[in-house]
């Protein structure tokens, strides 16, 4: 049995870009800026923060998805999921919405409030060949099924997705049993306090700091990352993270890599090119919304 601890360092720093999607939303993408800025099996990282209604107002209109899963984590604000299945979700501050695209999926994601902020995230995860035409699917999390544990340094973590040992007992989020087994984190630390982990050593994982600032990696080789930065995590066996003089807010995300061909056309996310224009012919003549064969 290997018993060697490794100390995942910090591989490669994405910074947050500016940017717009739906109907005109400000929000500010790391992972997913181009093809060179995924992380198998992750492929997009959003984070959306505004106390200004012009930045969000004109929300996310109707719009498709294949061949993958869309996970929106709301920090601050409601907003309102509805799909051609029929799911309407509202999804309010510390709620999670778990979509499984799949085959196909058309739904809109609109604020639900005129004014005041709105903060959160939306993250998008591959699925394998093998699931990316299964029937779509989705789950609404409200904050109360989500576990929050006190860290012994201080701080808390919050388990969305897959589980960590805390303090030896487990921490299991909602979701379980994909096939890219994802680790979703939400850790709070006080300045200084120090966030170290266990984490698979077959998993890819990158953190993003979304408040403060942090230094990531052994004692003896840490390295600052700043808020609004996704910071890619080499293979290793655990994951060290210190808080700023400010403290540190930031999500972990690890996961299975599927090793398998990403093409991507906007919306869609296959495997050829072929399955991207079978996806384009199937959403332009209506399939994605008709019942299922
Ligand atoms: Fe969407």
């Amino acid at each position: 049995m290997n018993t060697t601890v490794t100390t995942r360092t910090l591989q490669r720093v994405i910074e947050g870009l500016a940017t717009s999607d739906g109907a005109g939303v400000k929000l500010r993408r790391s992972l997913g800026q181009g093809q060179g800025s995924r992380l198998d099996p992750f492929l997009m990282l959003d984070e959306f923060s505004s106390d200004n209604p012009g930045d969000y107002i004109a929300g996310f209109p109707p719009h498709p998805h294949r061949g993958f899963e869309t996970v929106t984590y709301m920090l601050d604000g409601h907003m309102r999921h509805e799909d051609h299945l029929g799911h309407v979700g509202e999804l309010k501050s510390g709620g999670v919405q778990w979509m499984t695209a799949g085959r196909g999926i058309v739904h809109s994601e609109m604020p639900q409030q005129e004014q005041g902020r709105m903060r959160g995230f939306q993250l998008w995860i591959n699925l394998p060949a093998k699931e990316k035409m299964k029937p779509a699917s989705y789950r609404d999390i409200p904050p109360s099924e989500i576990p929050v544990a006190a860290l012994a340094g201080g701080g808390t973590v919050k388990v969305i997705a897959g589980s960590l040992e805390v303090d030896g007992s487990r921490v299991a989020g909602p979701i379980q049993g994909l096939s890219t087994d994802p680790l979703y984190a939400d850790v709070v630390l006080p300045a200084g306090a120090v966030f170290s982990q266990p984490l698979a050593d077959d998993r890819n994982a990158f953190l993003y700091v979304y408040e403060g600032s942090a230094t990531v990696g052994p004692p003896e080789a840490p390295r600052p990352l700043k808020s609004q930065s996704a910071g890619v995590l080499s293979p290793g066996s655990r994951v060290e993270v210190t808080a700023g003089t400010d403290g540190a807010r930031f999500l972990l995300l690890a996961g299975r890599p599927l090793r398998e061909p990403v093409v991507q056309y906007g919306p869609f996310v296959m495997n050829t090119v072929e399955e991207i224009e079978q996806a384009i012919t199937d959403y332009q003549s209506g399939k994605f919304t008709q019942a299922a064969a």
